[in-house]
């Protein structure tokens, strides 16, 4: 179930706003330009099934799921997208940025929804097995800034913005916590600045962290 990787694999996390995604595209044209074939994707979605999932569970009410259902939802639609498109790319020798991997399910579900920890962790397991990401940026943010942010670029996906902000500063919380306890594979980015500032971070972290 494990994949060999001979790539990296980076993910990027963070609340609402916190500018991941344009990240994402600055840090692939980096990468690129130091010659790795570099595949940007994202949760959830990253493949054609697991974009499907990413419409139940980014659009609607936000009292259609439970805590422990969207877990469920991820981690299906984050199997779908580490079988067709993360694990083929890094046995090819590609670098793998994703925007958003399995501590959004903790941070989101775990922290946010108070989805049991524990039961997470073993969803991890059945679904992810032993992998890893080699390193993990957790942009953080303050939770009004982000929120306003992404109020501004609104579009339909709008299910998790609705929630609460003492749900959002949970969340923040909770990204904070899993740094903490993992700092080796994890580094935190100040994301209040502007975005040449994070993109240097982001950089700074990459070169000191993984073999570029
Ligand atoms: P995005 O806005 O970064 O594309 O992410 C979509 C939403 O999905 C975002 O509000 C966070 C949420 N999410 C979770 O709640 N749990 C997860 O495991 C993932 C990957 C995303």
């Amino acid at each position: 179930m494990t994949a060999p990787a001979s790539g990296r694999f980076i993910t990027l996390e963070g609340g609402e706003g916190a500018g991941k995604s344009t990240q994402v595209l600055r840090l692939k044209k980096w990468l690129g330009s130091r010659g790795h074939e570099v595949v940007a994707t994202r949760e959830p979605g990253g493949a054609p099934g697991a974009e499907l999932v990413r419409k139940l569970l980014v659009e609607g009410p936000a009292e259609r799921w439970d805590g422990v259902t969207e877990a469920l939802l991820h981690f299906a639609a984050r199997r779908d997208h580490l079988r067709s498109t993360v694990w083929p790319a890094l046995k090819r020798g590609a670098w793998v940025i994703s925007d958003r991997f399995a501590d959004s399910t903790m941070a989101y579900q775990g922290y946010g929804h108070g989805a049991d920890r524990t039961m997470l962790g073993g969803l991890y397991d059945m679904a992810v097995g032993e992998f890893r990401p080699d390193l993990t940026l957790i942009l953080d943010l303050p939770v009004e800034t982000g929120l306003a942010r992404a109020a501004a670029r609104r579009g339909t996906e709008t299910r998790y913005e609705n929630l609460p902000v003492a749900f959002h500063e949970r969340v923040r919380a909770g990204f904070l916590d899993i740094a903490a306890v993992d700092p080796e594979r994890c580094v935190v980015i100040d994301a209040s600045r502007d975005i040449d500032a994070i993109e240097a971070a982001i950089a700074e972290a990459v070169t000191s962290r993984l073999d570029t």
